[in-house]
């Protein structure tokens, strides 16, 4: 077998087998096959496609050039979640301890920032103390002691990804859905948890920026998951602005603990019932959505889930304070207002804009090692649909240094778009795909 012949093959539109997949990844991860064959193959992908077997087939190969988590030593169904990320999405740091709150074992493995979006791991180093990487026998034990652990994902979880995305990255093959779809899932799968529940984002601020190319990415995960044994089900959420109201890590967590205090925005709200309820679900806690929803409701209102919440902490190292004192994060030493552009009705907030923006202030990375600011970030006091005066304040900024805050400001405020009339909202679930949908 020789790797020219299987890229002819996938440029010529035929199906590979799965030793020829095996083959490739395999000898890609050694070194036998070259960066450029890799290329070719990415692109032949990405005009091809790839058919449902051959994708179970490639995910597979990727899960098997790493190491695998076994969680086996928890008992009960675990449950994950995945967003496809977005700005503004702090739904990880609610969930995990809600969902565990409501008794079904959460072990996450969550990633840091990539482009325009935030990751968890940086968000919840937000929290003085608070550790993210924990060995494989703590993170066991955490979910067997408390219900909960959200740890780093480990460097040899399938390396297969971080050579391929780097690789994709740079020769425009990034948004194939296919290749996307198989390097979300092998790393969900690698990460052991037997149901999966996946926030496929869609609109300005998301990868997919359509309802339809999301229907696509969901319904190729979906198959993925399915055919490997994983319950697996994806809701399409909305990303046309960013998610709640806080965007920033410092700020993102305290608006998840706002959130579990029962104080939470109504978009956020809304999508943590639909991946909650969905997550309940699929671990086989209720029989149905609306069922796992009231299980939710009772869960936050008894105060159960933000007990988890500062379980977790303590677990992880962290300072359970913060809880109620929020000066206890780091904290900025300049706020900046910005003010609305004309009078009427905030019509959209650019997502990817504001994700852009914070990164200046330090919120994100623009190299691998760059060190964030943990205390930068925006709180965007109108979101779509508030009516807006001119001159009002529309958002605050957070930050430590006055000439890139004055950049970014200018930039979160040509986000903001305005209208005469009311907007007509768009929906903040557009569906939810299941295996009956397939
Ligand atoms: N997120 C991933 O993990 N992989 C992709 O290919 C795109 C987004």
């Amino acid at each position: 077998m020789q790797a020219y012949e299987l890229i002819i093959k996938k440029r010529d539109g035929l199906e590979l087998t799965r030793e020829e997949i095996n083959f490739f990844i395999h000898g890609f991860c050694s070194g036998e096959i070259t960066d450029y064959q890799v290329s070719a193959m990415a692109m032949s992908i990405f005009f091809r496609g790839m058919t449902s077997r051959e994708l179970g087939d490639w995910t597979m190969a990727m899960v098997n050039s790493g190491e695998t988590i076994d969680l086996r030593g928890i008992s009960g169904v675990k449950a994950d979640k995945h967003s496809t990320g977005g700005v503004g999405d702090k739904t990880t740091i609610l969930l995990a301890p809600w969902i565990a709150a409501a008794g079904v074992p959460i072990a996450k493995m969550s990633g840091r920032g990539l482009g325009h979006t935030g990751g968890t791991i940086d968000k919840l180093e937000s929290i003085p103390g608070f550790q993210t990487t924990l060995t494989r026998e703590k993170f066991i034990n955490n979910v067997n002691s408390i219900g909960v652990a959200v740890a780093g994902q480990t460097s040899n979880l399938v390396p297969a990804d971080k050579k391929l995305y780097a690789i994709r990255d740079v020769t425009g093959t990034v948004d194939s859905i296919p290749l996307i779809a198989s390097s979300i899932m092998s790393k969900k799968i690698a990460a052991g948890s037997d149901a999966i529940i996946l926030d496929v984002k869609t609109g300005s601020g998301a990868f997919m920026k359509t309802v339809d190319d999301a229907k696509k990415l969901a319904e190729a995960m979906v198959t993925i998951g399915t055919n490997l044994n994983r319950n697996t089900i994806a809701v399409i959420s909305n990303m046309n602005q960013p998610l709640g109201n806080a965007v920033g890590n410092s700020l993102e967590v305290i608006e998840a603990i706002e959130a579990l205090k029962g104080r939470g925005p109504e978009d956020l709200m809304k999508l943590m019932y639909t991946l909650g309820s969905q997550m309940l679900t699929a671990s086989g806690r209720v029989c149905s959505s609306e069922e796992g929803a009231a299980l939710m409701k009772q869960t936050l209102e008894s105060g159960a889930a933000l007990k988890k919440l500062k379980e977790m902490i303590v677990a992880q190292g962290g300072n359970p304070e913060v809880i109620d004192h929020y000066e206890l994060f780091p904290q900025a030493k300049d706020v900046l207002e910005i003010s609305a552009s004309e009078n009427g009705y905030v019509s959209d907030i650019m997502a990817q804009e504001i994700g852009l923006a914070v990164k200046t202030i330090g919120a994100g990375r623009e190299k691998i090692d760059d060190i964030l600011d943990l205390s930068a970030g925006v709180y965007l006091k109108k979101k779509v649909g508030d009516a807006v005066k001119k001159g009002e304040t529309i958002a605050v900024l957070y930050g430590n240094d006055r000439e890139k805050m004055q950049v970014a400001s200018a930039r979160i405020g040509q986000a903001y778009k305005y209208s005469s009339d009311k907007p007509v909202p768009l929906p903040m679930i557009y569906a939810v795909i299941t295996k009956g949908d397939l």
